[in-house]
Order: structure tokens, then sequence, then C-alpha cells
């Protein structure tokens, strides 16, 4: 039987210059093979690098990875000790192979919460990627939405101003970047869970099935060819955008 070619990305193919990724669905990957959940996190965050990887290598600007919300605080201090174990011993080298090709890493999120020396790691990553301009990877650690909402407005109102869409936009952990194309969540759940409410207002959403350990490059490849297919109106119709 002839087999039917995967749709590919070509030079046709409109690249989002900024992708947002719900990284879902590690612990359900791990007890569907009895691993421990923890082993389900460490396979996450190796495909996050190549996942990462991927999408510059195929052009895109700008890359957000949700990898631990305001919520996820509250899970067992067991889960989260090993996820901060996970950032001790792999996150420089991991990183560091991704932005050595000039990507500019910034925490999106209030990371007080976590142990310091895990505080440290974070933004010691900042601190030797800033002189890279054009490409950027936000890591929303301790990041919530609302949160990230009510510091801007309390940024806005210390100073004493009347914000606009875009002066407000610009105090946001994202301000001055792009706003997110598209948004991928992974393992299955279709809600947005607290990432990006202010950001997201036009983006494509895509949610796929895949546990996050799953989501290959081609998984990549696909969500990029499903948004590349969308008409983006922004309110507009069809015989405007002509
Ligand atoms: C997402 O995977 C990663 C984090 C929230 C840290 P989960 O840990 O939520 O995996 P599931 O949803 O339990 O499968
Ligand atoms: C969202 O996943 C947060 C991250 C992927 C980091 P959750 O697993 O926390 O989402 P809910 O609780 O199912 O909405
Ligand atoms: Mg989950």
């Amino acid at each position: 039987m002839r087999k039917t070619k995967r749709a590919e990305i070509t030079k046709d193919t409109k690249i989002p210059r900024h992708i947002a990724v719900i990284m879902d669905g590690n612990g359900r990957w791990a007890k569907k093979r009895l691993l421990p959940r923890s082993l389900g996190h460490k396979e996450g965050m190796e495909r996050m690098v190549g996942m990462m990887e991927h999408a510059f290598d195929l052009g895109v600007e700008y890359m957000t990875v949700y990898a631990l919300s305001t919520e996820n605080l509250n899970r067992p201090k067991e889960e989260l000790e090993g996820l901060y174990n996970l950032v001790r011993k792999y996150f420089k080298v991991y990183i560091g192979r991704v932005c050595e090709k000039g990507v500019r890493f910034k925490v999106i999120g209030d990371i007080t919460p976590l142990p310091v020396d895990v505080q440290g790691i974070l933004r010691e990553a900042e601190k030797e990627t800033l002189q890279y301009q054009g490409k950027g990877i936000n890591f929303a650690m301790c990041y919530g939405s609302r949160a990230e909402i009510v510091r801007a407005v309390n940024i806005a109102v210390a100073e004493g101003k009347k914000v606009t869409e875009e002066s407000f936009a610009s105090l946001l952990y994202t301000g001055g970047q792009p706003e997110p194309d598209l948004i991928i969540r992974t393992g299955k759940e279709v809600r947005l869970s607290n990432f990006l409410l202010y950001q997201a207002a036009y983006a494509e959403l895509y949610f796929t099935d895949k546990m996050f350990p799953e989501f290959s490059d081609e998984e990549l490849d696909k969500a990029v060819l499903e948004f590349s297919k969308r008409t983006r109106r922004f309110g507009k119709t069809d015989e405007q955008l002509q």
C-alpha cells in the first residue's frame, strides 16, 4: 500500500512569530507507563528543549513555555521538590544549548516562592543572555495571568497614569514582544488554566490529545501547518482582507 505523504512545512507555510505552549500531561504520560510523575517531568523537560530548538529552526522568534503555574505551587511538596531538582540538575546545560544560538531567556512570573538557589539559576540564565535580541524564550515559572495583570495594574496606579491598551500591555511581563500568534495546549484538556489571558486576545488556539512528552517535532509541525491554514480576520470581513 502506498503511504500518504505527511504534510510538511514549506517556504509557503506561515510561521508564527510567537508560539506559547501549555506543556500539560507529563504526569499522565508517566502514570500510563507505571513510572513516577517525576520521570514524566524529566521527559517533559527534555522535550521542551527539543521543541524550542525546532521552533527556532523554523523561524519562530519567541517561545513562551508554561512550566509551573501559581496554582501548581499547591501541589505536594515532593512533586515540587522533584521539579526544583530538575532545574538544579539540568537547567543550565539544557537551556544553554538553546540560548547559545542567540536566544534571550526571560522568566515570566513571580519566582520569589522558589528555593533561593533555584531562583539564582534562573536569574543567571537571564543575565547570561541579556545581549541577545530578536529571539526569546519566556519561561513561565510560578506564573499566573491574573497575578500578572494585577501586578501591571498596581504599577500603573503607582505611576498615577491612566493606561491605554498598548501602554498596559507594555507593563506585562511580555511587554515589548509580539503577542502570541499560536497557543498550543497538549494533554487533552481544553482550557487556558490562567495562561496569557490578556495576550491571548487574538491568538490562534490549538489543542492536542498528545501528552507533552509525546509532542514531537512532527507534532509541532502539524500545529504550525494548522496555524498557517487559518484565516486571521481580527474582526474584519474576508472582503476587507483582500
Ligand atoms: C504539566 O504536566 C507540567 C506541570 C504542571 C508542572 P502535569 O504535571 O500537569 O501532568 P498531568 O496533567 O498530571 O498529566
Ligand atoms: C497547566 O497545567 C499548567 C502547566 C502546564 C504548567 P495544569 O495541569 O496545572 O492545569 P489544570 O490544573 O489541569 O487546569
Ligand atoms: Mg496537568
